[in-house]
């Protein structure tokens, strides 16, 4: 049984995933772009759970947020704090800001697949004391139980067609297959999840759920949904 921590250590090291910069740039900037029409009113608060590279935490402080960034990955936080030093409105934050209560929106993007089904509903549950009442959870490129990798290959060649980088996706997904990810896809798997298997977990941690009609990520045939914070 695939621990969280299995997974953390390859997100901890040399992560082969993304084929090349103009891939990474052009990931966060549809992210932003997905997440636009959900965005508060500035000024707000917004706490970013597994937060990678946040290569779209300036557009996201450009519009108004404190963004706090938060990666389990160990060694993340350093990375981070160098590549945001000195750009107001963004912060490294080590430890989840639980029980306080004063986050508007909180990001949980592309991280579920990396998590063993039994630790969600306690996370769910700090994730909902980061929230105000009423505050909202994203919970981004959810993964299907009957989704097989081809899709997801299809989906990152359009998407690197699209974005001016199909020659390195497709070096890059020879290389993920022989990688690290690919051992690790096909030895530990990603965590799948129905979407009213998802809503039932996050209703019982305080949460009332509408799924939304657009991914948030490249993948059109992953899932995303909002997640509105009970009192
Ligand atoms: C695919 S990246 C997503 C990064 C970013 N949210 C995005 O959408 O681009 C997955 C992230 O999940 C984090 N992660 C992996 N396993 C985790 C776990 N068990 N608990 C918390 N975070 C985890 C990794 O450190 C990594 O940054």
């Amino acid at each position: 049984m695939p621990t969280a921590g299995d997974w953390l250590d390859y997100w901890d090291g040399d992560v082969s995933l993304y084929v090349s910069p103009r891939h990474l740039e052009a990931h966060y900037h549809g992210l932003f772009e997905a997440l636009r029409p959900l965005l508060p009113t500035p000024p707000f608060t917004l706490l970013d759970y597994g937060c990678g590279e946040a290569l779209m935490a300036p557009a996201l402080a450009a519009r108004g947020a404190r963004v706090l960034l938060h990666d389990a990955a160990p060694s993340r936080a350093e990375v981070l704090r160098r590549r945001f030093a000195g750009i107001a409105g963004i912060e490294v934050a080590e430890e989840l800001p639980t029980g306080r209560r004063d986050c508007d929106l909180v990001l949980l993007i592309s991280v579920l697949q990396y998590i063993p089904k039994a630790d969600l509903p306690g996370l769910f549950e700090r994730l909902r004391s980061c929230l105000k009442p009423g505050g909202r959870l994203v919970v981004g490129d959810i993964l299907a139980p009957d989704t097989g990798v081809l899709a997801d290959v299809v989906a990152l060649l359009r998407f690197a067609w699209r974005e001016g980088f199909f020659l390195d996706a497709l070096r890059g997904l020879l290389r993920t297959l022989r990688s690290d990810y690919g051992r690790m896809r096909s030895h530990l798997g990603l965590t799948t999840w129905r979407l009213d298997e998802i809503g039932a977990v996050l209703d019982a941690a305080g949460f009332d759920v509408e799924p939304l009609a657009w991914n948030i990520g490249h993948a059109g045939h992953r899932r995303s949904l909002v997640a509105t914070a009970r009192a």
